[in-house]
């Protein structure tokens, strides 16, 4: 599980390692075309498999991407359900291409409030990918920084109380070996698209030091060129970690 975290001997230099994406824009898009939200919803969900196979060229190991928030549930229901729909298909259709492309797929967030079908289709796909090691895919579905943090919490103090960890025990090192995002490193960048500047729940430990894109580009129309761009730019970036260069 420790494993992940320690440096990797093929990554590629000025490169992020972890890009995580706040994939927004998707209602707009349709919007504008006078088409259903839904409708921004299904072309942004092609745009994944692009931005997927995109990253072992570029060099990314690791990518994050937000496809629904703890708050999103206050949309309609007939969106709030074909989102999750289309979580489904999306399983179903990609499990192939993933494994071609040695894509490992994970899934973060909260699957009590998931539908049973999905969650049984989020475990398959798991599964069937735990052997890939080329991309490392995390999708956050029902995924809220709060409440990752919040569950993590609560599992930490179970441990707490059981005898297995001591308070003074509990730091820096130990409270993330609880969060969801457990095995993975941090994000080194993380991009926003549509034109938004705040972070919504995302990732909100884990980017405590990561640098960040905020993009005007709605997500359905993000291409692999824009995020080679971005993966390139960040090579230029003075990353100091509270530090100062020597
Ligand atoms: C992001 O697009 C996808 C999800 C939140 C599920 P939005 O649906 O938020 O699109 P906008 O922000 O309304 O344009
Ligand atoms: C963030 O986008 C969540 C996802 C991209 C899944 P939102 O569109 O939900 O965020 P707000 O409401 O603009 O902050
Ligand atoms: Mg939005």
């Amino acid at each position: 599980m420790e494993l992940e975290r320690q440096p990797d001997p093929g990554h590629v230099p000025g490169c992020p390692r972890h890009v995580a994406i706040i994939m927004d824009g998707n209602g707009r898009w349709a919007t504008q075309r006078g088409r259903p939200r839904l409708f921004g919803h299904h072309a942004g969900a092609r745009r994944v498999r692009e931005i997927v196979e995109a990253c072992p060229r570029i060099g990314v190991e690791y990518l994050t991407i937000f496809a629904f928030s703890t708050e999103n549930w206050k949309r309609t229901q007939v969106e709030v359900a074909g989102l999750m729909s289309l979580f489904k298909r999306y399983i179903i259709r990609e499990t192939r291409a993933l494994n071609v492309n040695g894509v490992r797929v994970r899934f973060i967030g909260d699957r009590v409030r998931l539908d049973k079908n999905l969650t049984r289709l989020m475990g398959e796909l798991e599964q069937a990918t735990a052997a890939n090691t080329r991309v490392h895919l995390t999708i956050a579905i029902n995924y809220g920084g709060r409440d990752e943090v919040a569950r993590a919490t609560r599992r930490l103090a179970q441990d707490v109380a059981a005898g297995n960890l001591k308070p003074d025990q509990v730091d820096e090192e130990t409270l993330p070996r609880y969060l969801d995002t457990h095995v993975l490193p941090d994000p080194d960048l993380v991009i926003r698209t549509s034109g938004e500047a705040r972070i919504s729940n995302f990732l909100l430990w884990q980017s405590a030091y990561s640098e960040y894109e905020f993009i005007d580009t709605l997500w359905p129309d993000f291409t692999q060129a824009e995020f080679e761009h971005l993966c390139t730019a960040y090579g230029g970036r003075d990353r100091r970690f509270g530090g100062v260069k020597a």
